[in-house]
């Protein structure tokens, strides 16, 4: 039986940077579900679909052929046999990303695939419904959170440190909106399952809330 590391949480939490160093100190595979929701938008805004139109969505969604690689161990996502990890950060696909993963159809396609990776694998899987949906049996539950006003702040000085100009009060009003729809939608919003254990990074350094996590799985 592989062993399952599940962590939930809202966009900016830091999941995928706690993940990836559990999943290091384990000897463990990190698997990025964002990452495949936001190749799915990708695929979608390539080819066009109306964004407001999900029937159209979950028709679309079935000619994606999305898988995972792994290259010097990082997870590379291929969108129909092309590495597309380059173009999965921008503001526009994240936005895409968010409304389609509100389609059952996309989801049930992602699941899938995700269900099938951490049964042959030791993983660390993050998303929205790891533990809720995806793996409601996995060995350890995580449930990452942090206020909206420090997870905005980190997305600032990031993007600072990028040589970007950033709007705070922006970034916070799209976090804000973001998590509202990650949390309201039908199929499978965020939330913390009842098993999970809640870490709220507000107050935290990296190195402590790997820490608390590699507690739990110890
Ligand atoms: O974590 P992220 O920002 O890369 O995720 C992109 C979008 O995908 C986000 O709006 C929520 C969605 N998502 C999801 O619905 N379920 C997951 N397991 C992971 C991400």
């Amino acid at each position: 039986m592989s062993y399952n590391i599940a962590i939930d949480g809202p966009a900016g939490a830091g999941k995928s940077t706690i993940a990836k160093l559990v999943a290091k100190k384990c000897g463990y595979i990190y698997v990025d579900t964002g990452a495949m929701y936001r190749a799915m938008a990708l695929y979608l805004l390539r080819t066009g679909v109306d964004i407001s139109d999900r029937a159209a969505i979950a028709k679309a969604c079935q000619n994606a052929d999305i898988s995972i690689a792994y290259q010097k161990g990082e997870q590379v996502v291929l969108l129909n046999g092309e590495n597309v990890n380059a173009y999965l950060r921008t503001e526009e696909v994240g936005n895409m990303a968010s409304v389609s993963s509100a389609v059952p159809e996309v989801r049930k396609k992602l699941v899938e695939l995700q269900q099938e990776l951490a049964a042959k694998e030791d993983v660390v899987m993050d998303g929205r419904d790891i533990g809720t949906v995806v793996l409601p049996n996995a060995d350890v539950k995580v449930y990452l959170t942090a206020s909206t006003h420090t997870r905005a702040m980190r997305r600032f000085l990031e993007l600072q440190e990028k040589g970007q100009v950033a709007d705070l009060e922006k970034i916070e009003a799209d976090i804000a909106d973001r998590d509202y729809r990650d949390m309201h939608r039908e199929t499978s919003p965020l939330r913390q399952a009842e098993d999970a254990v809640l870490v709220d990074s507000s107050e935290m350094t990296i190195e402590q809330v790997v820490e608390r996590i590699l507690s739990l799985c110890r």
